[in-house]
């Protein structure tokens, strides 16, 4: 009898039941005695398409006479009998049921890997197995579960000299950092910042920090989403070294009086009804590139005005670091990804959509020739001033490096937006190239 650790995962229909109904097929399988069932961890989806719905996982130790080829078929079979059906990679699922480590037994077939490819980079798969079977060697890594976990979790540092001493430590060894400004509240957009600075650099850090000085007396400081935990957990699997995650006084000591700001960068867009916004933006992100003295810091296009200011700062501040911008994260329908959206209630985010519409008639009306920007602009304020909940805080085309209004489109141009769908201010662009 060999010790087979599988996992198990779903979010679709209950998930719960259906994890414990496939539990329930696996102890019938011909040769198999399940000895140990974990709990169930909720876990955000990874990849797949966007806006799919929470998994649920678990993991199971079981006793296996057979084959791993012979478990899979039997697997596949329970599979299908819960209604499984064939989706896109990472899509949303009934069920799914993986061999992850089978003792000391390695596998490659066409079919099965085992031990399974990702293991050793999933929360999701860890964490329950860490629960039922810690001491459990992987042997091709040659370390165990409970080491595996531990070496998937970030760092997290909460006060400057500690994160400090990470970055020194990293670069007196050679290694490329990385910092991934976000103000926690994670989504799909900020992984794939993390994503890709893991990609480019040794040691990716994220920094979770709700900036007090970028919020307006009337704004969403107090309520704006905070969920550490599950931050970290988002980072773990986005592959980040380290969290830093500084309370407010770490970052603004009693007597803090200093703060960056800029000419005409911020008299536009954004910060002509967020007066403050982006000087509160600069501040915090000077500070984070001292703190942290990355090599690249990376920013979602989406917040467009933010990252001409920060790359603006960076060039007349001679700061000594490189600033990557990357696309816009959309969910499914188009709707841009934002921390926000999770304050929309269902007729709203509906409405919301608005703002894509009129992106996506912007670039229709490019294609079809035309370049004047004021007759762009009136038909994007036609979608918007359709939708009922919708108040336009600004529409325009903008250049890119100046942000100031363009008549004609010539070049590289950007239409850029902030509508409010109801009390939620919501933000986005594009690129509009003639
Ligand atoms: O884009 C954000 O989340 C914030 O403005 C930033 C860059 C993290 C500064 O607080």
């Amino acid at each position: 009898m060999a010790t087979v650790l599988i996992g198990l995962g779903s979010n679709l229909g209950n998930r719960k039941q259906n994890i414990s109904l496939a539990l329930k097929e696996i102890g019938l399988i011909r040769g198999t005695a399940i000895r140990k069932v974990s709990g169930f961890y909720a876990t955000s989806p990874l990849g797949g398409p966007k806006g799919q719905p929470d998994f649920l996982n678990a993991a199971a130790v079981l006793s296996y006479s057979g084959t791993p080829a012979g478990l899979l078929k039997a697997l596949k079979v329970i599979e299908k009998k819960l209604g499984r059906k064939k989706t896109v990679r990472w899509g949303p699922r009934i069920i799914d049921i993986d061999i992850l480590l089978s003792e000391n037994k390695i596998v490659h077939s066409r079919q099965l890997t085992v031990p399974h490819k990702l293991m050793h980079k999933r929360l999701f798969v860890l964490k329950p197995l860490a629960e039922i079977a810690p001491d459990a060697m992987h042997p091709v890594l040659k370390t165990s579960v409970k080491d595996m976990l531990k070496n998937i979790m970030p760092e997290i540092f909460k006060n400057v000299r500690d994160v400090k001493k990470f970055v020194h430590k990293a670069r007196a060894a050679g290694k490329s950092v990385a910092l991934v400004p976000t103000m926690g509240a994670l989504h799909e957009g900020h992984l794939s910042l993390i994503r890709q600075a893991k990609k480019e650099n040794d040691i990716a850090i994220v920094s979770v920090f709700v900036n007090p000085l970028q919020f307006g007396p009337k704004e969403d400081f107090k309520k704006y989403p905070r969920d550490t935990q599950r931050d970290v957990e988002l980072c773990a699997n986005a592959g980040a070294d380290a969290v830093f995650a500084p309370v407010p006084k770490e970052i603004y000591a009693n007597d803090f009086q200093t703060i960056v700001s800029q000419k005409r960068l911020p008299e536009h867009l954004c910060g002509l009804s967020r007066p403050g916004h982006f000087t509160g933006v600069m501040t915090v992100c000077c500070k984070l590139f001292n703190i942290v003295e990355p090599d690249t810091a990376y920013f979602g296009r989406k917040d467009f005005q933010q990252t001409v200011v920060i790359k603006k700062m960076v060039e007349d501040l001679n700061m000594n670091l490189k600033i990557k911008v990357l696309p816009t994260v959309r969910e499914k329908d188009g709707l841009a990804m934002s921390s926000r959206n999770a304050y929309l209630s269902v007729q709203e985010r509906r409405d919301a959509l608005c703002l894509y519409a009129a992106l996506t008639k912007a670039k229709q009306m490019l294609k079809s020739g035309e370049r004047s920007s004021a007759k762009i602009i009136a038909e994007m304020k036609k979608i918007i001033t359709k939708t009922p909940s919708a108040e336009i805080d600004y529409i325009t085309v903008v250049a890119p490096e100046t942000l100031e209004n363009t008549d004609v489109i010539r070049g590289r141009t950007v239409a850029a937006m902030a509508v409010r769908i109801g009390k939620i201010r919501l933000i986005d662009n594009c690129i509009l190239k003639s």
